[in-house]
């Protein structure tokens, strides 16, 4: 039996057809425009418009850095702001991408896990309890990957009230699922809130704007991260592709893409959710952003292994029915996996079918 894959964090996204007529229009009239290193100035100031704290002057505290990826832009920001023996401080569960991350960039990881009988709520106290003086990054992800849970206007205003107490500690939030919601509210950026000169912004187009596979994303930071940022990128790789660039501002101008990927998810979303709903304490809080479900299947472990050994075991068991998912050990959360529903309705039918004769 060919197993089907909940694991991949890219969804099944078609590149946008308006998308693909704008770079169909660039290639018919040649040549391409040159980019600067930081980016093509109408993306640049098409991402700034996004951000109401952000202005396009030379007022503006934060500056804007066009990456090959969101990924690059973790790494530029971290690489740019780590000093010798610094640590990171990481909201766990986590996106399994940002430990390599922090190790290559320099710097130390340390975990800060929240609870999901919670809702995974941050609590200030928690915050300022796990900071240390030798934390100079608070790192995570809004929506978060694996969870889903989106963190409020308020919860990032007392976020940041605990952090402006320790003026050398940067707060980096990766928002690259901020298009996926099926709340009432938008993501709030981190931006948006009463910003800080040491808040960090990276996103991309690869999840919420369905450009997988176009390999663009960017950051926000102090004028002074942003200009170390592209002078790295300068020596070491250079522009985004102008196409990937072209790709980019054609989904923020037109933000009906989001909208419509998240309607497209609409119906997955319920599959899973109902699923889900049928296995008793597997998820008390609905994921409200994200294409994941991050269910606690803890009550399916083999009881005599080790936590981690008995979430390989279980992984491995949903993979033998015929379905990959992602361990949630590698999220720092043994025991629940990570599922994504952005995949063909059909194949998801068939995989939650297949689960079903594990989980029951
Ligand atoms: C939270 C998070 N950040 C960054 C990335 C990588 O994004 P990109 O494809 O833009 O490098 C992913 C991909 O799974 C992700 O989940």
């Amino acid at each position: 039996m060919k197993p089907i894959s909940l694991a991949s964090g890219y969804g099944n996204f078609s590149t946008p057809p308006t998308v693909l007529a704008r770079i169909q229009q660039h290639l018919a009239n040649q040549p391409l425009p040159h980019s600067a290193t930081a980016g093509l100035p109408e993306l640049r100031n098409a991402l700034r418009l996004r951000y109401s704290g952000l202005q396009t002057d030379e007022n503006s505290t934060h500056e804007l850095v066009v990456t090959p990826g969101t990924k690059a832009a973790l790494f530029l920001a971290l690489s740019a702001v780590l000093r010798p023996g610094d640590e990171v401080l990481l909201l766990t569960p986590n996106w399994f991408g940002f430990a390599e991350l922090v190790k290559a960039a320099g710097g130390f990881l340390r975990e800060l896990p929240l609870s999901p009988t919670d809702n995974y709520a941050l609590r200030p106290e928690a915050v300022r309890a796990a900071l240390t003086p030798r934390t100079r990054v608070l790192l995570f992800s809004n929506p978060n990957n694996p969870t889903g849970r989106i963190y409020t206007r308020p919860e990032l205003e007392a976020l940041l009230a605990v952090t402006a107490q320790f003026p050398e500690l940067f707060v980096l939030a990766d928002e690259i699922y901020d298009g996926i919601r099926f709340g009432e509210e938008a993501v709030p950026s981190l931006l948006s809130c009463s910003t800080a000169p040491r808040s960090v912004v990276v996103n991309g187009f690869s999840k919420s704007h369905a450009l997988v596979g176009w390999n663009i994303g960017y950051l926000a930071a102090a004028r002074w991260i942003a200009d170390a940022c592209t002078a790295r990128l300068f020596t070491t790789g250079g522009a985004v592709a102008v196409l990937s660039q072209l790709a980019a501002l054609e989904t923020v101008e037109n933000p009906a893409i989001s909208a419509a990927l998240c309607q497209q998810l609409w119906l997955n979303r319920q599959l899973m959710l109902n699923f889900l709903a049928a296995l008793p304490g597997a998820l008390s809080h609905p994921p409200l952003g994200t294409y994941y479900a991050f269910p606690d299947l803890r009550a399916y472990l083999l009881p005599h292994l080790p936590l981690p050994e008995a979430s390989a075991d279980l992984v491995a068991r949903l993979l033998a029915a015929g379905v990959e998912v992602v361990d949630g050990t590698s999220c720092g959360a043994p025991g629940f996996v990570r599922m994504s529903y952005a995949v063909a309705s059909s194949e998801l039918q068939e995989a939650l079918r297949r689960l079903a004769t594990v989980l029951r």
